[in-house]
Protein backbone atom coordinates (compact mmCIF):
# COMPACT_ATOMS: atom_id res chain seq x y z
CA UNK A 1 0.00 0.00 0.00
CA UNK A 2 1.17 3.80 -0.96
CA UNK A 3 2.37 5.36 2.05
CA UNK A 4 0.53 8.50 3.90
CA UNK A 5 1.71 11.33 2.91
CA UNK A 6 2.08 13.77 5.35
CA UNK A 7 2.03 17.36 5.81
CA UNK A 8 3.40 19.51 9.05
CA UNK A 9 2.05 22.51 10.69
CA UNK A 10 4.63 24.37 12.20
CA UNK A 11 8.12 24.16 12.04
CA UNK A 12 9.98 24.26 15.51
CA UNK A 13 10.15 21.76 18.31
CA UNK A 14 7.35 19.15 17.95
CA UNK A 15 7.46 19.82 13.99
CA UNK A 16 11.57 18.70 14.21
CA UNK A 17 10.13 15.77 16.62
CA UNK A 18 7.37 14.52 14.20
CA UNK A 19 9.43 14.53 10.80
CA UNK A 20 12.23 12.54 12.36
CA UNK A 21 9.78 10.13 14.08
CA UNK A 22 8.15 9.90 10.16
CA UNK A 23 11.36 9.47 9.15
CA UNK A 24 11.86 6.21 11.27
CA UNK A 25 9.10 4.74 9.78
CA UNK A 26 9.85 4.83 6.18
CA UNK A 27 7.50 1.88 5.02
CA UNK A 28 4.23 3.27 6.44
CA UNK A 29 4.59 7.41 5.99
CA UNK A 30 6.39 10.33 4.47
CA UNK A 31 6.26 13.89 4.87
CA UNK A 32 5.51 15.70 1.86
CA UNK A 33 5.12 19.52 2.84
CA UNK A 34 5.47 21.96 5.55
CA UNK A 35 3.78 25.17 6.35
CA UNK A 36 4.80 27.81 8.91
CA UNK A 37 4.30 31.52 8.94
CA UNK A 38 7.31 33.10 9.62
CA UNK A 39 9.03 34.37 6.78
CA UNK A 40 12.26 31.08 5.91
CA UNK A 41 11.18 29.07 8.41
CA UNK A 42 9.07 26.32 6.28
CA UNK A 43 11.88 26.53 3.68
CA UNK A 44 14.70 25.66 6.18
CA UNK A 45 12.74 23.03 8.07
CA UNK A 46 11.91 21.58 4.68
CA UNK A 47 15.85 21.85 3.47
CA UNK A 48 16.78 20.32 7.13
CA UNK A 49 14.00 17.52 6.59
CA UNK A 50 14.50 16.81 3.09
CA UNK A 51 10.95 17.91 2.45
CA UNK A 52 9.70 18.78 -0.96
CA UNK A 53 7.23 21.44 -0.51
CA UNK A 54 7.39 24.15 1.46
CA UNK A 55 4.37 27.08 2.52
CA UNK A 56 4.14 29.71 4.52
CA UNK A 57 0.20 29.37 4.82
CA UNK A 58 -1.26 25.88 6.12
CA UNK A 59 -4.34 26.59 4.28
CA UNK A 60 -2.02 26.97 1.09
CA UNK A 61 -0.67 23.63 2.33
CA UNK A 62 -4.28 22.25 2.39
CA UNK A 63 -4.85 23.10 -1.16
CA UNK A 64 -2.13 20.49 -2.06
CA UNK A 65 -3.39 17.28 -3.08
CA UNK A 66 -0.02 15.54 -2.11
CA UNK A 67 -1.10 15.48 1.37
CA UNK A 68 -3.35 13.12 3.20
CA UNK A 69 -2.81 14.03 7.01
CA UNK A 70 -1.78 16.86 8.29
CA UNK A 71 0.50 17.19 11.92
CA UNK A 72 -0.67 19.98 13.74
CA UNK A 73 2.18 21.16 16.11
CA UNK A 74 1.36 24.76 16.17
CA UNK A 75 0.32 26.52 19.49
CA UNK A 76 -2.54 25.26 21.32
CA UNK A 77 -5.36 28.36 20.39
CA UNK A 78 -4.77 27.41 16.99
CA UNK A 79 -5.30 23.49 16.80
CA UNK A 80 -9.48 23.72 16.20
CA UNK A 81 -9.12 26.21 13.42
CA UNK A 82 -6.46 24.16 11.88
CA UNK A 83 -8.66 21.06 12.31
CA UNK A 84 -11.61 22.57 11.02
CA UNK A 85 -9.79 23.78 7.96
CA UNK A 86 -8.19 20.57 7.81
CA UNK A 87 -11.84 18.28 7.57
CA UNK A 88 -13.17 20.76 5.32
CA UNK A 89 -10.03 20.24 2.85
CA UNK A 90 -10.73 16.43 3.12
CA UNK A 91 -7.10 15.65 5.27
CA UNK A 92 -7.04 13.45 7.89
CA UNK A 93 -5.47 15.12 11.33
CA UNK A 94 -3.02 14.26 13.78
CA UNK A 95 -3.57 16.72 16.62
CA UNK A 96 -0.78 17.61 19.29
CA UNK A 97 -1.54 17.37 22.95
CA UNK A 98 -3.33 19.26 24.45
CA UNK A 99 -6.48 18.64 21.56
CA UNK A 100 -7.22 22.31 22.01
CA UNK A 101 -8.24 25.30 24.38
CA UNK A 102 -12.14 25.10 24.97
CA UNK A 103 -14.36 21.99 25.40
CA UNK A 104 -16.36 23.88 22.28
CA UNK A 105 -13.73 23.86 20.39
CA UNK A 106 -13.41 19.95 21.32
CA UNK A 107 -16.72 19.48 19.83
CA UNK A 108 -16.29 21.65 17.07
CA UNK A 109 -13.52 19.66 15.63
CA UNK A 110 -14.42 16.07 16.76
CA UNK A 111 -18.01 17.19 14.25
CA UNK A 112 -15.90 18.56 11.92
CA UNK A 113 -13.84 15.55 11.46
CA UNK A 114 -16.86 13.12 11.62
CA UNK A 115 -18.79 15.20 9.30
CA UNK A 116 -15.96 15.12 6.38
CA UNK A 117 -15.16 11.70 6.93
CA UNK A 118 -11.20 12.21 8.45
CA UNK A 119 -9.96 10.58 11.44
CA UNK A 120 -8.98 12.78 14.10
CA UNK A 121 -6.41 11.53 15.85
CA UNK A 122 -5.28 12.72 19.37
CA UNK A 123 -1.39 12.85 19.81
CA UNK A 124 -0.60 11.13 23.39
CA UNK A 125 2.67 9.30 22.89
CA UNK A 126 2.51 8.01 26.22
CA UNK A 127 0.27 5.33 24.73
CA UNK A 128 3.04 4.14 23.07
CA UNK A 129 5.91 4.85 25.24
CA UNK A 130 7.98 1.38 24.95
CA UNK A 131 8.06 1.23 29.09
CA UNK A 132 4.99 2.29 29.75
CA UNK A 133 3.14 0.27 27.12
CA UNK A 134 5.34 -2.78 28.71
CA UNK A 135 3.52 -1.79 32.63
CA UNK A 136 0.02 -1.59 31.27
CA UNK A 137 0.78 -5.40 29.72
CA UNK A 138 1.64 -6.79 33.24
CA UNK A 139 -1.02 -4.79 34.73
CA UNK A 140 -3.54 -5.77 32.40
CA UNK A 141 -2.09 -9.63 32.73
CA UNK A 142 -2.47 -8.95 36.45
CA UNK A 143 0.73 -9.13 37.74
CA UNK A 144 -0.33 -6.51 40.49
CA UNK A 145 -3.62 -7.51 41.74
CA UNK A 146 -6.24 -4.93 42.01
CA UNK A 147 -4.32 -1.60 40.88
CA UNK A 148 -5.54 1.25 43.23
CA UNK A 149 -3.10 4.08 42.61
CA UNK A 150 -1.22 5.01 39.66
CA UNK A 151 0.58 8.28 39.37
CA UNK A 152 2.25 9.75 36.47
CA UNK A 153 4.64 12.99 36.60
CA UNK A 154 5.80 15.29 33.96
CA UNK A 155 8.80 17.77 35.30
CA UNK A 156 10.70 20.36 33.80
CA UNK A 157 12.54 23.83 34.03
CA UNK A 158 9.93 25.74 31.92
CA UNK A 159 8.62 25.58 28.19
CA UNK A 160 11.14 26.21 25.28
CA UNK A 161 8.77 28.89 23.53
CA UNK A 162 7.06 32.69 24.54
CA UNK A 163 3.63 31.30 23.77
CA UNK A 164 3.50 28.71 26.29
CA UNK A 165 3.68 31.12 29.00
CA UNK A 166 0.95 33.67 27.58
CA UNK A 167 -2.38 31.62 28.90
CA UNK A 168 -4.55 33.41 26.05
CA UNK A 169 -1.91 31.11 23.64
CA UNK A 170 -1.56 28.10 25.82
CA UNK A 171 -4.94 28.32 27.52
CA UNK A 172 -3.53 27.51 31.35
CA UNK A 173 0.13 26.51 32.70
CA UNK A 174 2.23 23.76 33.56
CA UNK A 175 -1.16 21.65 34.21
CA UNK A 176 -2.40 22.24 30.48
CA UNK A 177 0.77 21.30 29.21
CA UNK A 178 2.27 18.65 30.96
CA UNK A 179 -0.36 17.33 33.09
CA UNK A 180 -2.63 16.79 29.84
CA UNK A 181 -0.29 13.85 29.46
CA UNK A 182 -0.82 12.20 32.84
CA UNK A 183 -4.85 12.85 33.00
CA UNK A 184 -4.45 10.91 29.58
CA UNK A 185 -2.56 8.28 30.99
CA UNK A 186 -4.02 7.73 34.13
CA UNK A 187 -7.16 7.03 32.26
CA UNK A 188 -5.83 5.19 29.46
CA UNK A 189 -4.30 2.95 31.35
CA UNK A 190 -7.01 1.84 33.88
CA UNK A 191 -8.85 0.89 31.16
CA UNK A 192 -10.99 4.22 29.68
CA UNK A 193 -12.96 4.32 32.91
CA UNK A 194 -15.14 7.03 33.71
CA UNK A 195 -13.36 9.91 35.73
CA UNK A 196 -16.14 10.42 38.76
CA UNK A 197 -14.40 13.49 40.46
CA UNK A 198 -10.96 15.40 40.22
CA UNK A 199 -8.99 17.33 42.96
CA UNK A 200 -6.04 19.93 42.22
CA UNK A 201 -3.47 21.85 43.87
CA UNK A 202 -1.78 24.51 41.89
CA UNK A 203 -0.02 27.85 42.39
CA UNK A 204 2.71 29.71 40.67
CA UNK A 205 5.48 29.37 42.69
CA UNK A 206 8.56 30.68 40.84
CA UNK A 207 7.52 32.06 37.39
CA UNK A 208 5.18 35.19 38.48
CA UNK A 209 6.99 37.37 36.23
CA UNK A 210 7.37 35.44 33.17
CA UNK A 211 3.31 33.47 33.42
CA UNK A 212 -0.35 34.05 35.41
CA UNK A 213 -0.27 30.26 34.59
CA UNK A 214 0.30 27.60 36.97
CA UNK A 215 4.38 26.35 37.25
CA UNK A 216 3.03 23.54 39.80
CA UNK A 217 -0.06 21.32 40.00
CA UNK A 218 -1.23 18.13 41.79
CA UNK A 219 -4.30 16.45 40.48
CA UNK A 220 -6.08 14.08 41.88
CA UNK A 221 -8.36 11.55 39.66
CA UNK A 222 -10.93 9.34 41.47
CA UNK A 223 -12.06 6.34 38.85
CA UNK A 224 -15.69 4.86 38.73
CA UNK A 225 -13.74 1.26 40.27
CA UNK A 226 -12.47 3.85 43.17
CA UNK A 227 -8.30 3.37 41.73
CA UNK A 228 -6.57 6.55 41.94
CA UNK A 229 -4.64 8.29 39.78
CA UNK A 230 -2.14 10.98 40.32
CA UNK A 231 -0.44 13.74 38.35
CA UNK A 232 2.22 15.87 39.33
CA UNK A 233 3.18 18.73 36.80
CA UNK A 234 5.66 20.84 37.19
CA UNK A 235 7.83 24.07 35.59
CA UNK A 236 10.02 23.92 38.38
CA UNK A 237 12.45 21.43 37.96
CA UNK A 238 16.18 21.84 36.87
CA UNK A 239 18.32 19.18 35.75
CA UNK A 240 16.28 18.09 32.28
CA UNK A 241 12.85 16.46 31.47
CA UNK A 242 11.56 13.92 34.23
CA UNK A 243 9.01 11.61 33.12
CA UNK A 244 8.08 8.75 35.25
CA UNK A 245 5.50 6.89 36.31
CA UNK A 246 4.30 4.38 39.27
CA UNK A 247 1.36 2.10 39.21
CA UNK A 248 0.35 0.30 42.75
CA UNK A 249 -2.03 -2.79 43.50
CA UNK A 250 -2.37 -5.36 46.43
CA UNK A 251 -0.54 -8.16 44.34
CA UNK A 252 2.41 -5.78 43.04
CA UNK A 253 3.74 -2.57 41.86
CA UNK A 254 5.71 -1.33 38.96
CA UNK A 255 7.92 2.05 38.61
CA UNK A 256 9.03 3.00 35.74
CA UNK A 257 11.86 6.58 34.80
CA UNK A 258 11.26 7.02 30.89
CA UNK A 259 14.62 9.08 30.47
CA UNK A 260 16.71 8.71 33.61
CA UNK A 261 16.15 5.50 33.54
CA UNK A 262 16.95 4.75 29.91
CA UNK A 263 20.15 6.72 30.30
CA UNK A 264 24.10 6.30 30.66
CA UNK A 265 24.69 7.41 33.88
CA UNK A 266 27.55 9.95 33.22
CA UNK A 267 30.27 12.08 34.48
CA UNK A 268 32.04 14.45 32.43
CA UNK A 269 34.34 17.34 32.96
CA UNK A 270 34.69 19.22 29.57
CA UNK A 271 30.63 18.44 28.87
CA UNK A 272 29.40 17.43 25.56
CA UNK A 273 26.90 18.25 23.03
CA UNK A 274 23.05 16.98 24.26
CA UNK A 275 21.41 15.09 27.07
CA UNK A 276 18.52 14.85 27.01
CA UNK A 277 15.52 17.68 26.73
CA UNK A 278 15.62 21.14 28.68
CA UNK A 279 18.93 20.05 30.59
CA UNK A 280 20.99 23.22 30.78
CA UNK A 281 24.37 21.76 31.08
CA UNK A 282 26.15 18.84 30.46
CA UNK A 283 29.13 19.07 33.04
CA UNK A 284 29.29 16.78 35.71
CA UNK A 285 26.74 14.07 36.32
CA UNK A 286 24.52 13.57 34.00
CA UNK A 287 21.77 11.34 32.21
CA UNK A 288 22.58 11.44 28.76
CA UNK A 289 19.47 9.93 26.79
CA UNK A 290 20.02 7.48 23.77
CA UNK A 291 16.67 6.95 21.51
CA UNK A 292 14.61 9.98 22.68
CA UNK A 293 11.98 9.95 20.13
CA UNK A 294 11.86 6.23 20.28
CA UNK A 295 11.65 5.96 24.10
CA UNK A 296 8.49 8.37 24.10
CA UNK A 297 6.82 6.70 21.85
CA UNK A 298 6.49 9.12 18.89
CA UNK A 299 7.56 7.06 16.02
CA UNK A 300 5.32 4.11 16.97
CA UNK A 301 2.57 6.39 17.79
CA UNK A 302 2.89 8.40 13.77
CA UNK A 303 3.26 4.41 12.38
CA UNK A 304 0.19 3.38 14.47
CA UNK A 305 -1.69 6.96 12.77
CA UNK A 306 -0.36 5.98 8.87
CA UNK A 307 -1.97 2.63 9.43
CA UNK A 308 -5.00 3.92 10.75
CA UNK A 309 -5.44 5.84 7.78
CA UNK A 310 -4.73 2.91 5.94
CA UNK A 311 -7.47 1.05 7.77
CA UNK A 312 -4.84 -1.46 8.81
CA UNK A 313 -5.26 -0.28 12.49
CA UNK A 314 -8.42 1.48 14.79
CA UNK A 315 -7.33 4.56 16.51
CA UNK A 316 -6.56 3.85 20.04
CA UNK A 317 -6.09 8.11 20.76
CA UNK A 318 -8.70 10.17 18.94
CA UNK A 319 -11.14 13.11 19.49
CA UNK A 320 -12.99 11.40 21.68
CA UNK A 321 -9.64 11.12 24.00
CA UNK A 322 -8.78 14.62 23.98
CA UNK A 323 -12.07 15.29 24.92
CA UNK A 324 -11.85 12.93 27.94
CA UNK A 325 -8.70 15.18 29.13
CA UNK A 326 -10.09 18.33 28.15
CA UNK A 327 -12.63 17.96 30.74
CA UNK A 328 -10.21 17.22 33.47
CA UNK A 329 -8.23 20.25 32.42
CA UNK A 330 -11.09 22.07 33.13
CA UNK A 331 -12.36 20.20 36.45
CA UNK A 332 -8.82 20.61 37.64
CA UNK A 333 -8.98 24.21 37.31
CA UNK A 334 -12.09 24.70 38.69
CA UNK A 335 -10.99 22.58 41.36
CA UNK A 336 -7.87 24.91 42.16
CA UNK A 337 -10.16 27.76 42.26
CA UNK A 338 -12.74 26.60 44.68
CA UNK A 339 -10.73 23.96 46.74
CA UNK A 340 -12.89 21.38 46.73
CA UNK A 341 -13.66 18.28 44.94
CA UNK A 342 -15.23 18.17 41.29
CA UNK A 343 -17.73 15.58 40.32
CA UNK A 344 -17.31 14.26 36.26
CA UNK A 345 -19.43 15.56 34.24
CA UNK A 346 -18.19 19.06 34.44
CA UNK A 347 -18.91 20.75 30.63
CA UNK A 348 -19.32 24.53 31.64
CA UNK A 349 -20.08 26.48 28.58
CA UNK A 350 -18.41 29.91 27.88
CA UNK A 351 -15.04 29.43 29.60
CA UNK A 352 -12.20 31.24 27.22
CA UNK A 353 -9.89 29.29 28.33
CA UNK A 354 -9.26 26.80 31.19
CA UNK A 355 -7.04 28.08 33.50
CA UNK A 356 -9.96 30.63 33.96
CA UNK A 357 -11.44 28.06 36.44
CA UNK A 358 -8.88 29.11 38.71
CA UNK A 359 -8.38 32.69 38.24
CA UNK A 360 -11.95 33.01 38.51
CA UNK A 361 -13.47 30.60 40.86
CA UNK A 362 -17.00 31.92 40.34
CA UNK A 363 -16.96 30.88 36.80
CA UNK A 364 -16.36 27.98 38.23
CA UNK A 365 -18.95 28.07 41.01
CA UNK A 366 -21.94 29.04 38.27
CA UNK A 367 -21.04 25.49 36.61
CA UNK A 368 -21.61 23.43 39.84
N1 LIG B 1 3.63 15.51 22.54
C1 LIG B 1 4.53 16.22 23.16
O1 LIG B 1 5.19 15.71 24.03
C2 LIG B 1 4.73 17.64 22.77
C3 LIG B 1 5.98 18.24 22.99
C4 LIG B 1 6.12 19.58 22.64
C5 LIG B 1 5.05 20.29 22.14
N2 LIG B 1 3.85 19.66 21.95
C6 LIG B 1 2.69 20.43 21.44
O2 LIG B 1 2.96 20.79 20.09
C7 LIG B 1 2.43 22.09 19.81
C8 LIG B 1 3.59 22.98 19.34
O3 LIG B 1 4.54 23.10 20.38
P1 LIG B 1 6.09 23.40 20.05
O4 LIG B 1 6.83 23.04 21.27
O5 LIG B 1 6.48 22.79 18.77
O6 LIG B 1 6.04 24.98 19.92
P2 LIG B 1 7.08 25.89 19.12
O7 LIG B 1 6.88 27.25 19.62
O8 LIG B 1 8.44 25.28 19.18
O9 LIG B 1 6.57 25.79 17.62
C9 LIG B 1 5.30 26.29 17.25
C10 LIG B 1 5.24 26.36 15.74
O10 LIG B 1 3.93 26.78 15.36
C11 LIG B 1 4.07 27.70 14.29
N3 LIG B 1 2.89 28.54 14.12
C12 LIG B 1 2.51 29.62 14.84
N4 LIG B 1 1.41 30.15 14.29
C13 LIG B 1 1.09 29.40 13.21
C14 LIG B 1 0.06 29.44 12.24
N5 LIG B 1 -0.87 30.41 12.23
N6 LIG B 1 0.05 28.52 11.26
C15 LIG B 1 0.98 27.55 11.25
N7 LIG B 1 1.98 27.44 12.15
C16 LIG B 1 2.02 28.36 13.12
C17 LIG B 1 5.31 28.50 14.69
O11 LIG B 1 5.80 29.22 13.59
C18 LIG B 1 6.23 27.38 15.13
O12 LIG B 1 6.87 26.81 14.03
C19 LIG B 1 1.76 22.56 21.11
O13 LIG B 1 0.39 22.28 21.07
C20 LIG B 1 2.44 21.73 22.18
O14 LIG B 1 1.65 21.54 23.33
C21 LIG B 1 3.69 18.35 22.24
Amino acid sequence: MAKVRIGIVGSRFQADCIAASVKAMPEEMEVVAVASPTKGNADDFAKRHGIPRAYSDYREMLRDPAVEMISITAPNNLHAQITIDAAKAGKHVVCEKPLCVTLEEADAMIDACRQAGVLLLYAEELFFAPKYVKAKQMADEGAFGKIHLVKQGEKHSGPHSGWFWDVNKSGGGALMDLGCHGIAFCWWFLGRQKVKSVYSHMANMHHRDSTEGDDEAITIMEFENGAIGMVESSWNRPGGMDDSIEVFGDKGQTYADMLMGNALPTYSEVGFGYAVEKASSTKGWTYPVFEEHWNYGFPQEMRHFARCVRGKETPISDGETGRVVQEVLYAAYASAGLGRKISLPFRPKGIAKPIDLWKKPELAKAAL
